[in-house]
Parts: structure tokens; C-alpha cells; sequence
């Protein structure tokens, strides 16, 4: 099969432009929003191997009052509290190979800009007014709650251990009510719009319901954007904090307008967000777009949440799971493999240190790192350390599966099936293990027959190659470490399209040198 054609300028290539959500920063970030953005970047990764030009936004929400409070705790200005934060999450994206185009904080002034540019078309759409706001707020949700979402102790039932308070005062609401059939006819034509299929039907019986108005200012709250049209009011932070997406779309040296913003990259082909923020994403967002007269981005993709050995994760019970300690313990690989092979992305997933490291022993240092270092060792020692000229036949058994691994993975990856995708590619490097056993490429060479060894190690190193090019989405290092022993200079942490033909069997040069064996993956170790 040939390779597409790729257009070389960037500008020719189709876009995808796709989300994180923009991260609170009352605390250094947590084990949740490491995996988004890892799901993130791996999905963008992907795009850019199959020639789209890619735009990875991530970013933090920084006003409100759980972020006020928090600051005020600390003995900070919330901007000093603010930056040093954000600081953390920028040195864990780092750490974690995370490759983003824009990082979004609402606290920029261009994200002022872009606020008062929306709000006034919302404005005068007339999509709102002033009333009287009476209800439960849940400070760390940042949102109103509803009777039946509060527990008998008064906590919302998402965070347990902080009670709700009671507000009464004057607010600005949004008039949500009137999209109501606008979202039904949404939600109805475009089944695909929230995915995975519950969380859809989750969001179809919340409007069943019927949607209420919202509010979108607070009043005795100095920590955000002043109210437009009454500054004794801020701006909501989840009103704030959605267009940060937009924001994120501005070209550096853009002026910071509406119009701008949304030249190039808008409508955004995804948003990924965690179960608890669905309603924001599926029901408001979509709302206040259509009220300010813009097209809707083409969907979400909605994952389900963590939890360590089984529990719930939560600073009460002590036993939130630190990503920095994580990372450095076992390396930005294998923490991006363990989360995008081992949980199904859009269920719930466990993390367990045991099966963490069994798994990554397994497959990345076993199945897959040792039969490239066995395989090259022969092609050394009986040939001389390129790629061998080996006629595969036609109904060869690795390769058939290799034939079919382009397909797979490409499918997987667009369905945000990162487990598959990675299973697919493991597949082939667990036939290729055994293919090497029950051929004995060893017995061969001593019968001399050396074209049958040359055959076996050609399909054998090009399984591990194929099967390293469809993992790089999610273990890129690793992947430029197969590579380079196969003595290709591509670095997968670089490259900005994927190199034509790659992605599909065949692609290993005969004559190629192949570099001296070294293990690509270290084993890991359990503490105790
Ligand atoms: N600031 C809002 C988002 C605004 S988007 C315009 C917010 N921030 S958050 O930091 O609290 O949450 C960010 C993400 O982390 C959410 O998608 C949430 O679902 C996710 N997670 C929080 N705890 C999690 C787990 N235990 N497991 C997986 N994801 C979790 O909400």
C-alpha cells in the first residue's frame, strides 16, 4: 500500500484542534488531570502522524472563590498563588512528555479580551437578566446544587467531606431555558456529539428535566472579571473558564478579538473532560455558543474516573496518588502506557502498583523490548548487522497480522480506543515472540539455510518496528528507541508527520545498519 500524500505546509493540511479541560489550580495537579492530558496528547500525537496539523490546548481556571480561598489560606496574592501553580503543572507536562500546543490561563489579559468580546454578543442577544439567586453552592464544584444532588450531611455528591453553602443574593442568569429545543434537536441529529453512549443518555435525561436558567455572576467575590454591564458583580468562573478554549486559539501575536480567535482552529473537533463536568460541556457550553451566533465544536469525548486499589482517591483518605511521584519513579512511558492500555478510556479505572509494574515488565520490557534485542543479536551474529534481505512469503503468518495492524490501530485511535490500539500492537509483538520459537531461526542457521533466517528476521524486526510506529501516540521515547536501533534517525518526540509508508507493513529498509543491541525498556521494580 502507498503512502498518502502528505502537503507539506503546515496551512495546507486539514486541522484538529482539540482540549483539555482548563485545570483548577487550588493544588498542584492531581492523578485526574495528568490522565486527560495524557489521553490529550496521545490522541494529538496521533493526528500528526496521519499529516493533520494538530493544535493540543491545555490550561488552568483560575478565578473563583475556591481559588480566592485557597490562595488566602496560603498567605498569597490568588495571582502569586495563581502563577506558582500553574508552574507545577507546566513542570509536570514536562515530565510527563506531554506535547501541547497552548496552555490557556484565564488569569491572561487576552482571555479578558476575548471574555468581553463574547459577553457582549450574549448580551445583546438579551440572553440575559438580573434575579434573585437562592441555593446550595458547592465551593469546590463551583456550582449550585440541586436538592437531590446533596448528601444527608449536606456535602454534594461529589465532594463528600466540604458542605454546600446557602447563598441568597441578586445574580445575572443566562437564559438556558430558551435553548432547550435547540440542545434537543442537537443531542437528537448528532447522536455522536457526546461520547461514549451513556454518558449521552445521561445528558438526554438531564434535559428531560427540564433546563433551568443559570447564574453567571457572583456577587462579594473579587477574584475575577468584573461584570460587564455592573461591576459589582464578577463573572461566573465556568462562564470564564469555557471560552479559555477560545482563547487558546489565538496565534500569538494575534490582537486578542473574538473574530480572531476563531479564524483558523475554531469550530475545536474535541473536548475531553472527566464525567463530573459533563453537564458544563454538553449543556451550557453548547448554549452560550449558540446564543453568542457560533458554531458548535463537533464533540466530547467524556472519561470516567480513577481510583487506587480500588478506592475512591481523596486528600481525606489520604491516599490521592501523586503523578510527580509516579513519573519519576517509573518514567513519562510507562505512566502514559499503564493509564492508556490498562483502563479503557470513557469507564472507570483502577491504578494498582502491582499490576502496574507486572504489566509494564510484560509487555514493554518483555514482549516487545526483548524480541527487538534477540532478533537484532541474530541479525549480528549471522548476518552482517543490517536489514536483512528476507523474502517473507506470501501467507506468512506475522506478517498477515501486520497487514491488518494499520487498520486496526488507526481505527481504535480515531475511536479514542487507546487500550485497543496498544493491545493490537502488542499482539503482533507477542505472535512475533513466538514466531521466533517455533521457527528456531537458530536450528535454521546451523542447516544453512540462510534465506529462511534472513526471511524470519526481516518479518520479525519489522513486526517490532510496525508495532513501535502504532505505540508511539502513547510511548513516544520508547518508540524513537526501537527505532533508532533499527537504525532509522526519527525521533517520534519531533516529528510533525508521520514518515509515509510507516504506518503499514513493509516499511523496514533491506541493507539498513542496525545498531548494536541495548535494552529499549528498562524493567521495573516494585517498592518492597
Ligand atoms: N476547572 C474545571 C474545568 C473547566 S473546563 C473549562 C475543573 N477542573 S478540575 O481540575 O477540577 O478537574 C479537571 C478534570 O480532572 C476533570 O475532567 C475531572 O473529571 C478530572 N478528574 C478529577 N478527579 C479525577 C479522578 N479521580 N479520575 C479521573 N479524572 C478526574 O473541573
Amino acid at each position: 500500500m502507498t503512502a498518502p500524500d502528505i502537503p507539506a505546509k503546515a496551512s495546507d493540511r486539514p486541522t484538529f484542534a482539540l482540549t483539555t479541560p482548563l485545570y483548577y489550580v487550588n493544588a498542584l495537579p492531581h492523578v485526574g488531570s495528568a490522565y486527560t492530558t495524557i489521553a490529550a496528547d496521545a490522541l494529538g500525537r496521533f493526528h500528526r502522524l496521519e499529516g493533520k496539523a494538530v493544535l493540543t490546548i491545555t490550561g488552568t481556571d483560575e478565578h473563583g472563590q475556591k481559588i480566592e480561598r485557597t490562595a488566602a489560606e496560603r498567605g498569597k496574592s490568588p495571582q502569586a498563588h495563581c502563577d506558582e501553580i500553574v508552574a507545577g503543572f507546566e513542570r509536570l507536562w514536562q515530565q510527563l512528555n506531554i506535547r501541547y500546543d497552548r496552555l490557556s490561563r484565564t488569569t491572561d489579559p487576552r482571555h479578558h479580551a476575548i471574555v468581553q468580546d463574547f459577553f457582549k454578543r450574549v448580551w445583546d442577544k438579551g440572553d440575559i437578566y438580573l434575579a434573585q439567586q437562592q441555593g446550595w453552592y458547592c465551593v469546590a464544584c463551583e456550582e449550585f446544587k440541586e436538592e437531590r444532588d446533596i448528601t444527608d450531611d449536606r456535602c454534594c455528591t461529589t465532594h463528600t467531606n466540604k458542605p454546600v453553602e446557602w447563598r441568597d443574593e441578586e445574580n445575572y442568569f443566562f437564559r438556558l431555558s430558551h435553548y432547550q429545543e435547540a440542545l434537543e434537536t442537537l443531542h437528537r441529529d448528532r447522536p455522536n456529539f457526546v461520547q461514549p453512549p451513556s454518558r449521552r443518555n445521561e445528558v438526554l435525561s438531564f434535559m428531560d428535566q427540564g433546563l433551568q436558567d443559570f447564574s453567571i455572576s457572583r456577587v462579594n467575590l473579587d477574584w475575577g472579571f468584573p461584570f460587564p454591564t455592573d461591576p459589582k458583580h464578577t463573572i461566573y468562573v465556568w462562564f470564564d473558564a469555557l471560552l479559555g478554549y477560545v482563547t487558546a486559539l489565538l496565534d500569538p501575536d494575534d490582537e486578542p478579538t473574538l473574530d480572531n480567535a476563531l479564524k483558523r482552529w475554531w469550530p475545536i473537533n474535541l473536548h475531553l473532560l472527566g464525567k463530573d463536568i459533563l453537564r458544563f460541556h454538553a449543556i451550557y457550553w453548547p448554549a452560550m455558543l449558540l446564543s453568542a451566533g457560533l458554531p458548535l465544536p463537533q464533540g466530547l469525548f467524556v472519561h470516567g474516573f480513577l481510583t487506587q486499589d480500588g478506592q475512591k482517591m481523596g486528600k481525606s483518605l489520604g491516599n490521592v496518588l501523586d503523578p510527580f511521584a509516579l513519573v519519576d519513579r517509573f518514567g513519562a512511558d510507562a505512566v502514559r502506557y499503564y493509564f492508556l492500555k490498562e483502563i479503557e478510556f470513557g469507564r472507570d479505572g483502577d491504578f494498582n502498583e502491582t499490576r502496574f509494574v507486572n504489566i509494564l515488565n510484560a509487555d514493554l520490557a518483555n514482549d516487545l523490548g526483548n524480541l527487538l534485542n534477540r532478533t537484532l543479536r541474530m541479525a549480528h551474529k549471522y548476518g552482517d548487522g543490517t536489514v536483512p534481505n528476507g523474502q517473507v512469503p506470501p501467507d506468512d503468518a506475522l506478517m498477515a497480522l501486520g497487514l491488518g495492524l494499520g487498520d486496526r490501530a488507526r481505527h481504535s485511535y480515531r475511536t479514542l480506543a487507546f487500550h485497543d490500539a496498544c493491545t493490537a500492537a502488542l499482539e503482533l509483538a507477542r505472535t512475533g515472540n513466538k514466531y521466533l520459537d517455533e521457527r528456531a531461526p537458530w536450528t535454521l542457521f546451523k542447516q544453512k539455510e540462510l534465506a529462511a533466517v534472513d526471511a524470519i528476521l526481516y518479518a520479525v524486526l519489522e513486526a517490532v518496528r510496525l508495532a513501535a510506529y502504532w505505540l508511539a501516540p502513547v510511548v513516544p521515547t520508547l518508540s524513537g528507541a526501537i527505532y533508532r536501533q533499527l537504525g532509522f534517525s526519527i525521533d517520534f518526540n519531533e516529528v510533525e508527520v508521520g514518515p509515509p509508508g510507516h504506518d503499514q507493513w513493509g516499511a523496514l529498509p533491506v541493507g539498513q545498519a542496525l545498531a548494536e543491541p541495548q535494552p529499549v525498556f528498562r524493567k521495573l521494580e516494585l517498592e518492597n
